[in-house]
């Protein structure tokens, strides 16, 4: 296991709070996707888009991450081959729990983006109509840093790049439902890379896999560590 690729996804942070998607209470069963998160959306309500945003950047200051994300980091530190960490979410979790070097294909709520310039920069506090882009002097512009629908996702020469050279692919906590990083797994199966999924439990995309381990992240992940650390075979 020279270089392991991991995709973390919206399961891995549940524990830590954070919610996910297109689970049972998961966001898209109560806000309209299209509202939130596409520019289409943006540019009908802007307001009520920093609302959301507003609100899930409090969430996100004040959760802490959990045994998952802490064991990736450890992962990272002892394993004796490259480990690379492509996360959907745009928590900053896996950064909480000792990760370095990140890859936010969906951005960060953390940090803003000028639609009009294009500068991307730190932002912990509410974000509004009246904020100014300290770059281009524009107000109105200021938008959260994250990948709406329609638009491309952040690092993907880079992601495929990761992917060419990996000798192991896991997926942890995701539902293999939003493209590009769906295909990641069929990209690295037509490369012959042994891939693993780790989730709570099977997803429609389980049959792509060749192991699955099952269970909640703050118990599957420490597991699928303490296996690729002590070299042990995947059931
Ligand atoms: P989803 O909500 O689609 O899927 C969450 C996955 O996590 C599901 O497969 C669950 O079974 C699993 N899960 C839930 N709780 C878990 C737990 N405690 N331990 C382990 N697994 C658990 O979330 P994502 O796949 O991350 O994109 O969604 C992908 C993208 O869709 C997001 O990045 C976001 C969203 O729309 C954008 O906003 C661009």
């Amino acid at each position: 296991m020279d270089h392991i690729v991991i995709l973390t996804g919206a399961g891995i942070s549940a524990e830590s709070g954070m919610g996910t998607f297109r689970d049972k209470d998961g966001l898209w069963t109560k806000v309209n996707l299209e509202d939130v998160a596409t520019p289409e959306g943006f540019a009908r309500n802007p307001e009520m888009v920093h609302d959301f945003y507003n609100q899930r950047r409090a969430g996100a200051r004040t959760a802490k991450p959990n045994a998952a994300h802490e064991a990736l980091a450890a992962l990272s530190h002892e394993h004796p081959g490259k480990v690379t960490l492509v996360t959907q979410n745009v928590d900053n979790l896996h950064e909480a729990g000792g990760s370095q070097g990140v890859i936010h294909m969906h951005g960060e709520l953390l940090r803003a983006l000028c639609a009009g310039c294009g500068h991307q920069w730190l932002w912990l506090d509410d974000m509004g109509l009246e904020d100014t882009c300290p770059a281009c002097d524009a107000t109105g512009t200021v938008r959260p840093d994250v990948v709406w629908f329609g638009e491309m996702p952040y690092h993907m020469e880079r992601i495929y790049a990761e992917l060419s050279d990996a000798s192991l692919f896991v997926a942890i906590g995701t539902s293999g439902n939003v493209y590009p990083a769906a295909g990641f797994v069929s990209e690295a199966r037509m490369r012959g890379v042994t891939t693993v999924e780790v989730n709570l439990e099977r997803t429609e995309a389980s049959r792509l896999f060749d192991h699955h381990i099952l269970g909640p992240a703050t118990q599957s992940v420490p597991r699928f560590v303490s296996q690729v650390l002590r070299a042990e075979e995947f059931q």
